[in-house]
């Protein structure tokens, strides 16, 4: 079963000017297109070769086979979690269950900020529901996705270099107020109300 790139929710000029079209079109059209043309190759004649992307993460041992799964699946994840023009806030329930969790939607801000520019090297920064259902910041390293120990994301911010460098250099907190700027806080709701992890998690 090949797998395939997924089109993005929006136009490539649509982030702008938060995130370039440049930046845009190479992130989707050149580096997630990328993994999903690796992963293809790689689970050619394996026995991945059939089985559905989330089970791949699932499954995979730590090596390229899951590296490119999981990017495949982190970006698509992350093109969902922003849309142009994203609201200025979360609405109830959600910002309930941020207040609970963090004391307040600008603590948690600022804690998933302070994860964001902390990480050292490539990686992902997320908001996750627990398997006791409490809310919490996950800080990945390279491919990793928190669902492999049983928390269930909602929302990702894409902290590899390739996700800013052409707009914001080496200025990550300026690229984290972007994303702020951006976030889909509809699309996050949903997933803390709708959202499910894979059929073989753990949790
Ligand atoms: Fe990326």
């Amino acid at each position: 079963m090949a797998h395939k790139l997924p089109p993005l929710p929006y136009a490539y000029e649509a982030l702008e000017p938060h995130i370039s079209t440049e930046t845009l079109r190479y992130h989707h059209s050149k580096h997630h297109l990328g993994y999903v043309e690796k992963l293809n190759k790689l689970i050619e004649n394996t026995e991945f070769d059939k089985v559905p992307l989330e089970e791949i993460i699932m499954r995979a041992p730590p090596g390229p086979i899951f590296n490119n799964a999981a990017q495949v699946w982190n970006h698509s994840f992350y093109w969902q979690c922003l849309r142009p023009e994203g609201d200025a806030d979360p609405r109830n329930p959600l910002e309930k269950a941020l207040s609970d969790s963090f004391e307040s939607v600008e603590q948690f801000r600022d804690e998933f900020d302070h994860a964001a520019t902390t990480l050292f090297g490539s990686g992902w920064v997320w908001l996750v529901k627990e398997a006791d259902g409490s809310l919490a910041i996950a800080s990945t390293g390279d491919a990793d996705n928190p669902m492999v120990r049983g928390a269930r994301p909602l929302l990702t911010c894409d902290v590899w270099e390739h996700a800013y460098y052409i707009d914001y250099r080496n200025d990550k907190a300026a690229y984290l107020e972007a994303f702020w700027s951006l976030v889909n806080w509809d699309f996050i709701a949903q997933n803390l109300a709708h959202g499910r992890l894979p059929e073989s998690s753990p949790a």
